[in-house]
């Protein structure tokens, strides 16, 4: 292996501890920073999800309330609790689990919480708050990878960065966010023409497709970064991620593993996120 790798348990850890003291600052100001999880239905995977969410909290000195409701909540009933929440004083994060069931419009009940405390960084005052480069959330997932990658002590000023992929949740708002960071950024997707011509001249590259080996190690310059934000089952059902990790370490300078690399930082950064909300009051 040439690569060095990325640890995003590690940098998760540190960061949950500079929360905690963030925490117990806060705490001596009589401020108790708040996060409030909203999940309506019982999808399994965003039981998971929540509860990690929750036990984030517990482990940093956060306070947190879970509120979960049954599937068929009406949209009305979402849209006046999240009014309550963006009322509450002692509520400084809002977290809406998605995806929430069909008769839900999911796009109208994000955009219902208020932007200072859209902590999850989907409302579109927090995207354009991002593209403008003025004060706002940035979103976990991607917020994580700039993390993980500053991480390595490269400066991404005027570095050339990949994004493969344009979700709105993680590639658009990965791009920005490099962009920002005064990186060269090239944005690849489903209709990019020649992935590997593009991917060979990157410093970075961030894959967020979601779809197993889409990197692979004759599309990666030696020496480069590659950050690995999918999560995917192989044929024996064990989890990886878009990069094919055991041949690409031979070739990055740096890389993040699958499990262990972007996955806790996205948790991590909901907490950083909210503990900023409880900051600025
Ligand atoms: N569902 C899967 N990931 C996320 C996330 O980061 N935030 C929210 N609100 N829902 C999700």
């Amino acid at each position: 292996m040439t690569a060095q790798l990325i640890d995003g348990s590690a940098l998760s850890r540190h960061l949950r501890l500079e929360v905690a003291q963030r925490v117990t600052a806060l705490k001596l100001r009589g401020i108790s920073p708040g996060l409030a999880v909203v999940l309506v239905g019982d999808d399994p995977a965003s039981q998971v999800y929540v509860r990690n969410k929750v036990q984030a909290c517990q482990d940093t000195g956060v306070f947190s309330v879970l509120e979960k409701y049954d599937a068929n909540l009406s949209e009305a009933a979402l849209l006046a609790r999240v009014q309550a929440l963006n009322a509450d004083p002692a509520i400084h994060g809002i977290l809406v689990q998605l995806p929430l069931p069909q008769h839900i419009d999911a796009h109208r009940v994000i955009e219902s919480i208020s932007p200072a405390k859209d902590v999850d960084g989907f409302h579109v005052a927090s995207a354009g708050a991002l593209m403008t480069g003025t004060p706002g959330f940035w979103s976990c997932t991607p917020y994580g990878c700039i993390k993980l990658i500053e991480s390595t002590g490269i400066d991404l000023k005027g570095k050339h960065a990949v994004v493969i992929g344009r979700s709105n949740n993680v590639g658009k708002p990965m791009a920005l966010m490099l962009l920002q960071k005064n990186a060269t950024v090239t944005v690849c997707h489903s209709a990019t023409q020649n992935l590997k011509n593009h991917t060979l001249q990157a410093d970075v590259v961030v894959a967020a497709v979601g779809k197993r080996n889409t990197l692979t190690a004759d599309m990666v310059k030696p020496g480069a970064v590659v950050i690995d934000v999918g999560m995917n089952r192989n044929a024996l059902g064990k989890l990886c991620g878009d990069v094919d990790f055991e041949a690409v370490k031979e070739v990055a300078g740096w890389i993040t593993p699958v499990p262990g690399g972007v996955g806790p930082m996205t948790i991590t950064m909901l907490l950083v996120n909210t503990l900023e909300a409880a900051e600025r009051g």
